[in-house]
């Protein structure tokens, strides 16, 4: 069985005060228990002072986004050498907020996941359907152009450190909807059977898909029990440290004994 991930996206929120309590109470939450593979993507102004924190811990350092070149005039924007400097291992690419609020394409997240892949960043790609597209059945060709315009001229040693994270646009955030274990499930093994037709059903085996949106405490198990429900990328509860911790632990099905099982 994969072993199940829990990532925490900051997005546009915390102060830097409020970004090194979080970050201690999750390192601290964490402990030495590795059963669940933790990761906090705090905003870019947070990284260095969180990968502080994080360093020799087992709770993993991200970042929301890059921009994929290695340097140069590019005013405001980040490179993948410049994430990984502050001891970031994973970006996530390609979530919904920026494809919708910020125009980004699937060829412009198709240069941002090989520049991160190329650079040695472990990629979280985002996609997923908007109520529209979902009414009218189209999930499963919106998840197909988004995973064959993403991953476009990827080389096959690169596919172990990329994951999905499958984010119906609609159950994103506090709208009040959210997918049912089922429709996530469902979702996934359309990737995973996607991911398969572009790359080989090995690789497809072993391809972490990651569940976002809405995923709360009360929610989490029934998502993380579901096979081919490899993780999840939380929003809004990874801003509160028992909540996170609460959702991670949700995720190991074992025995508890220490750690984030505490
Ligand atoms: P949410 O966000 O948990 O607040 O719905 C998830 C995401 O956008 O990654």
């Amino acid at each position: 069985m994969r072993k199940k991930s829990v990532v925490g996206n900051w997005k546009m929120h915390t102060t830097a005060d409020e970004a090194r309590r979080l970050a201690n109470a999750v390192v601290e939450g964490v402990g030495n228990d590795d059963r669940v593979s933790v990761a906090l993507c705090p905003p870019f102004p947070y990284l260095a002072l969180v990968g502080k924190i994080l360093d020799g811990s087992l709770v993993a350092l991200g970042a929301q986004n890059l921009y994929p070149e290695e340097e140069g005039a590019f005013t405001g924007e980040v490179s993948p050498t410049m994430l990984l400097d502050v001891g970031c291992k994973v970006v996530i690419l390609g979530h919904s907020e920026r494809r919708h609020a910020l125009g980004e394409s699937n060829a412009f997240i198709n240069q941002k996941v090989r520049a991160a892949l190329s650079a040695g960043l472990d990629v979280i790609l985002c996609i997923g359907e908007t109520l529209d597209q979902r009414k009218v059945n189209r999930t499963e060709s919106v998840l197909d152009r988004q995973l064959i315009q993403g991953l476009a001229g990827l080389a096959p040693d690169a596919l172990p450190r990329l994951a999905i994270a499958y984010e119906p646009v609609w159950a994103i955030g506090e709208g009040g909807h959210r997918a049912t274990p089922r429709q996530a499930q469902e979702a996934h093994e359309l990737i995973r059977n996607s991911f398969g037709k572009l790359f080989g059903e090995k690789p497809s085996l072993a391809l972490a898909v990651l569940y976002g949106g809405s995923v709360k405490p009360e929610s989490a198990a029934a998502l993380l029990h579901r096979s081919g429900v490899d993780g999840a990328l939380i929003g809004g509860a990874s801003l509160n440290a028992d909540q996170f911790l609460a959702i991670a632990r949700a995720g190991i099905r074992e025995p508890k004994t220490k750690g984030v099982a505490a």
